[in-house]
């Protein structure tokens, strides 16, 4: 639960920080997940920021371990990017996440583009392939927002993934020949991957992509009223749906070889938001 006494003033020294050192806040902030690292590369005039500096936002933990902003522009978009996430998994707390969303919003920032890897519950999306994601499945049941004051914790999850935002990144997909596909992302828990019974249930629900990131963020986000996209790279086909044991090497490793191109198409995602009257409103 969030204890808003102590998270409060280290949002206030967040925003200010933020403020100060780089100006107005650019429109749209970008998570990047496992594999999604290449995208900062894209950025152009880049200032780096440890997560240390933020007292609002998640401290990191393991030495050698990215935890930094990085603050910029792709084309005409300015642009912020967080390297590294509070994963629930690490803490049993879904929070996390918390300040450092909450900061976004009151510096400025008006979208939260998040990244991440997944397996894949289709065959017609194999390892490699992107999903934009079109909804989500809260398999754990777990809400950031549990103990949340105000009418505003109700928060309406019926168009939780931006319609224009997806659209906007379809047309990009389409003028670059990148297949993109859409789909629903089920939230599990972790950190042990599922079981392919597990699996076959998610299957019949719905969902078409598995991870153990996302949801959190985007119920807080869109908490926050922030605007929402997710991309999602398979990594690998989900428990049960192929031969290969599941391992974090071989995500890591999938992720790596993939993940060029989805930077790519990050990159090009971002600077079309630049054309997007809505976002400057
Ligand atoms: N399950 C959960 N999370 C994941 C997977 C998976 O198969 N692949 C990458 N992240």
């Amino acid at each position: 639960m969030i204890d808003h006494k102590t998270l409060n003033p280290r949002i206030d020294a967040t925003v200010e920080k933020l403020n100060s050192l780089f100006g107005a806040a650019p429109e749209v902030a970008v998570v990047l997940g496992s594999g999604w690292a290449g995208a900062v590369s894209h950025v152009e005039d880049a200032q780096q920021l440890s997560y240390a500096e933020l007292p609002a936002f998640p401290q990191p933990k393991v030495e050698g371990h990215v935890s930094e902003i990085v603050v910029g522009r792709i084309g005409a978009q300015r642009v912020v990017m967080l390297r590294g996430r509070a994963h629930t998994y690490e803490s049993g707390d879904c929070t996390g996440m918390a300040g450092a969303l909450r900061s976004l919003k009151r510096w400025g920032v008006k979208a939260l583009l998040q990244t991440n890897a997944s397996g894949s519950l289709r065959t017609h999306m194999p390892p490699g392939s992107l999903m934009l994601i079109s909804d989500h499945i809260n398999a754990p049941q777990r809400s950031p927002l549990v103990g949340e004051p105000g009418s505003e914790r109700f928060v309406d999850m019926s168009s939780a993934y931006d319609v224009e935002l997806r659209s906007l990144a379809k047309q990009i997909a389409k003028a670059n020949n990148q297949i993109v596909g859409e789909g629903v992302y089920v939230w599990a828990l972790g950190p042990q991957f599922e079981t392919p019974a597990e699996i076959r249930m998610f299957a019949a629900w719905g969902a078409d992509a598995v991870g153990m990131s996302t949801v959190p963020e985007t119920i807080l986000a869109r908490h926050a009223g922030l605007r929402v996209m997710g991309l999602a790279l398979m990594t690998n086909m989900a428990a049960g749906l192929s031969a290969e044991a599941l391992t974090h090497a071989l995500t890591l490793q999938q992720a790596q070889a993939s993940g060029e191109r989805a930077a790519a198409f990050l990159a090009r995602v971002v600077a079309g938001l630049a054309e997007l009257p809505s976002l400057r409103a």
